[in-house]
């Protein structure tokens, strides 16, 4: 599918969210909160989904974007707010899940979500209330495809049977 057979828009509470595909047992939960928890969370304002949606209207990919905050531990620096070092949290987004149906990958869907995420937290988020990083939880599947888009590991850590790799992305490199 070429990157002009799908858009991306606000998750609807009448989408069809049966169909998604992950195509691997490890990836379940990230299934299981599209098809059942992520109208909820949306309602609720605890998390907002965006989707990527072919000419069909079918879900092909989904990102998931709540408020959060980062403890840099003194592994990087705000060069251009020096002040801000001083505190122990900065604020961020996270990206709180993101997956692509297994029968759209590779085709540049999960790239644009991000692009889609980053660019709405810039003119949104940033602009309105103050948001200087990105944050998520990288499994390991997906370590490279993060560092691909400009992310950093801050430090990696277990859950559970699962190794998480906390990663990063300071927007202000893309100004
Ligand atoms: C990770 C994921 C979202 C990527 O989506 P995608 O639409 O296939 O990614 P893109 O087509 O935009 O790929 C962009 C680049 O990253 C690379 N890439 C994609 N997935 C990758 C992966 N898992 N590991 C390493 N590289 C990957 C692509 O080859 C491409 O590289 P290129 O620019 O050199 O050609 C998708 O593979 C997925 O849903 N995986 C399962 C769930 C998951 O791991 N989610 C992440 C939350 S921890």
């Amino acid at each position: 599918m070429s990157e002009a057979g799908f858009h991306i828009r606000k998750l609807d509470q009448g989408d069809n969210v049966q169909n998604f595909k992950l195509g691997n047992e490890a990836f379940l939960p990230l299934k299981t909160f599209l098809q059942k928890q992520a109208k909820t969370f949306q309602e609720s304002n605890i998390a907002q989904t965006y989707v990527a949606v072919t000419t069909q209207n079918a879900i092909a990919g989904f990102i998931t974007l709540t408020c959060s905050e980062i403890d840099l531990q003194n592994h990087y620096a705000i060069s251009d707010c020096s002040h801000a070092n001083n505190y122990e949290y900065l604020p961020a987004v996270k990206i709180a899940r993101l997956a692509v149906d297994s029968r759209y990958r590779e085709n540049g869907i999960g790239t644009a979500l991000l692009d889609f995420a980053i660019a709405l937290i810039i003119d949104r988020v940033a602009d309105s209330v103050g948001c200087r990083f990105v944050v998520t939880d990288a499994k390991i599947e997906a370590v490279e495809f993060y560092a691909k888009q400009g992310f950093t590991v801050l430090n990696s850590y277990q859950s559970g049977a699962s190794d998480y790799h906390l990663m990063f992305l300071d927007l202000d490199i893309l100004s």
